[in-house]
């Protein structure tokens, strides 16, 4: 096999995380010709190309190196890893992305109490994680019985093939469908990228790194507002106190006033109306909070 000396980038052909991860692609500016619905899209500014395919393909494909990153569910990602160690141990969890939550929980019919996993003991439990579930137990001590299902894994407790299941749970609407409820929760999932723990070394190692950087800026860029308000200065130690994130702030003199300052601060994470109001009652005034566009140290 030929050497490739672009990036390859593996995603969810369509599904939950589709859209959102290329629109953080595009935020990273790439560019992409091909429509949608074909497997493969030539990037045109940066050497980095997109391969659309089934989510759970993606592990598969960055261990046998047919890409180089992927944006896939950490729930996938992990259960490659635990069905496969022996290539799965190359692979990392390179940077969460903050979209697509879900979590990968076990379900009972809704009538059935439950209290401990210890209750769980003798269960047949269908899933499509049968490395994350089988985990799961071992670490609790509950001899169950895995039933492995490739899909429809909620109908199997009506279907009487299985008590319990062990799926992903995003808005719950699935599990109420089917008369199940939440009982415990294996995995706190998310969209992440995926690659190998270790760069290549060429070319395309530089290339991953520059995408590296570029997704830093944009996910701190989605999480940062810029707060401007004036304030007197003896009011400044009570409201910096009260800036999300704790950042320091910059402060400019208010021209003829000497113990008035306009304060300017990059603050983590959204600010709420709530935070706003207790800055007010600091002493804070004429208050602004901006998304910040892009950001490069
Ligand atoms: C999951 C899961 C459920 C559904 C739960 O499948 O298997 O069917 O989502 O979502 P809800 O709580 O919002 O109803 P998903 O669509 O992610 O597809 P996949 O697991 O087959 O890739
Ligand atoms: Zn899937």
């Amino acid at each position: 096999m030929k050497p490739r000396d672009r990036l390859r980038i593996a995603m969810q052909k369509s599904g939950r995380l589709t859209e959102p991860a290329q629109e953080l692609l595009a935020r990273c500016g790439l560019k992409f010709r091909q429509s949608r619905d074909k497997l493969f899209c030539f990037g045109e500014g940066e050497p980095v190309d997109l391969l659309l395919v089934r989510d759970d393909d993606i592990p598969g494909l960055i261990a046998e190196g047919v890409c180089d990153l992927g944006i896939v569910g950490r729930n996938v990602l992990r259960e490659f890893q635990l069905s496969n160690p022996a290539t799965g141990s190359g692979l990392a969890e390179l940077r969460p992305l903050g979209f697509g939550s879900c979590r990968l929980s076990i379900a009972l019919p809704q009538d059935e109490p439950y209290d401990s996993p210890q209750q769980l003991h003798g269960q047949r439990i269908a899933t499509s994680y049968p490395g994350l579930l089988g985990d799961w137990l071992r670490s609790h001590n509950v001899d169950a019985k895995v039933v492995y299902l490739a899909g429809s894994v909620e109908i199997a407790p009506r279907l009487g093939t299985a008590d319990a299941i062990c799926d992903l749970v995003s808005s719950g609407a699935t599990l109420v469908a089917n008369q199940l409820r939440e009982a415990a929760v294996i995995v706190e999932s998310e969209a992440v990228l995926a690659g190998h723990s270790v760069l290549p070394s060429d070319e395309r190692g530089e290339i991953a790194e520059l995408l590296l950087r570029r997704l830093d800026g944009v996910i701190q860029v989605r999480d940062s507002r810029l707060i401007l308000m004036q304030a007197s200065r003896d009011a400044l130690p009570a409201i910096t106190r009260l800036l999300p994130g704790l950042p320091i702030p910059t402060l400019t003199q208010v021209d003829g006033a000497p113990d008035q300052v306009v304060l300017q601060a990059l603050c983590a994470g959204s600010v709420s109306w709530r935070q706003l109001e207790d800055m007010k009652r600091a002493g804070a005034r004429d208050m602004l909070v901006l998304p910040v566009e892009k950001m490069l140290a």
